[in-house]
């Protein structure tokens, strides 16, 4: 019996521990928020290794070489939204499919995507097509503007059949690892030592010759997050698509983590072909900035492809 499925492994600033995120039911909302609170209040990086109880969420196929498993749709944590009514607008944070620079374990580029980064397309678009209603016209997808995310949202556009909108925001686009992009993150640790270990050491603030640091990237990120916000306060559900670095800046603005433990963002895992889920917690009233929390987290058809 699978009931242990670690979906989120937060690697590591200073040590080998990691915390998990991971979702399965209502069991696995009130997790997935004390996974990423226990990494919040912690005032470093060491982190908890969370269990998942109650039911999986997914059948542990891989994506990337799987075929669709069955009925994917009732392994998910199910909840039927009935428009704004009765329910607080949601928060999808989603990483683009697959791509063909993610296959070869590549930094940057902007490549399409791989066979399974377009099925993961399908499935996200299938699964919010059974689990949202947006007849009403309240969903909006927010997306960057690479080629992966562009052909990610394309084939949810054919699914949705035009019950939502798009908006593209290039201040959504990946990190710019500058000299560094293209090269392989191996050929990086090979090539590059010093440039490789100042970034080790220093993740955060660190900056790629002629590209960007994560610290680069918030700044860059912060319109497209008050959009963001704007948008869920004017009671849209919103689906962002974006990628690994943006999304952890994304995640750590709406969170209050920039505030509260800004040496983990660089450390948070989004994992390719996986969920999460975000709701307004407090603020909005009064001039104070709204702060949301992690509901739930979830993968999509499989574990998801390994790697970066
Ligand atoms: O590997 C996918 C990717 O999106 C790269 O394009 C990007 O350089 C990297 O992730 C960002 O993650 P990290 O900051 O951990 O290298």
């Amino acid at each position: 019996m699978l009931l242990l499925r670690v979906l989120f492994l937060v690697s590591v600033c200073l040590g080998a521990k990691a915390f998990v995120l991971s979702s399965g039911g209502g069991g696995g909302s009130a997790l997935g928020k004390r996974g990423f609170a226990m990494a919040h209040q912690s005032g470093h990086c060491d982190v908890a290794m969370q269990e998942v109880a109650g039911e999986v969420t997914n059948n542990g196929a891989d994506a990337s070489n799987s075929e669709e498993p069955a009925c994917y749709a009732c392994r998910q944590p199910k909840w039927v939204s009935n428009g704004t009514k009765g329910r607080k607008p949601v928060i999808f944070l989603s990483r683009h499919g697959q791509s063909m620079a993610n296959v070869q374990d590549m930094i940057g580029m902007n490549e399409g995507l791989s066979p399974a980064g377009a099925k993961y397309a399908g499935r996200l678009g299938r699964w919010l097509r059974e689990n949202l209603n947006f007849e009403d016209g309240n969903f909006v997808i927010v997306r960057s503007d690479m080629v992966r995310t562009t052909e990610t949202v394309e084939q949810l556009r054919e699914t949705l059949d035009g019950h939502h909108t798009i908006e593209v925001r290039d201040c959504l686009n990946e990190i710019n690892a500058g000299d560094y992009e293209g090269y392989t993150f191996s050929e990086f640790r090979a090539k590059a030592e010093h440039e490789h270990q100042a970034r080790k050491k220093d993740k955060l603030r660190y900056r790629y010759p002629r590209g960007e640091s994560y610290e680069d990237v918030l700044r860059r990120v912060s319109p497209a997050v008050n959009e963001i916000r704007q948008l869920e306060g004017d009671g849209k559900d919103v689906l962002v698509v974006a990628h690994q670095a943006t999304l952890r800046c994304v995640l750590a603005l709406l969170t209050g983590l920039t505030e509260e433990d800004p040496e983990c963002i660089p450390e948070l895992t989004i994992p390719l072909h996986s969920m999460v889920r975000l709701e307004r917690q407090e603020g909005g009233k009064d001039g104070k900035a709204c702060k949301y929390g992690i509901v739930e987290t979830f993968t999509l058809g499989g574990t998801g492809p390994e790697g970066h």
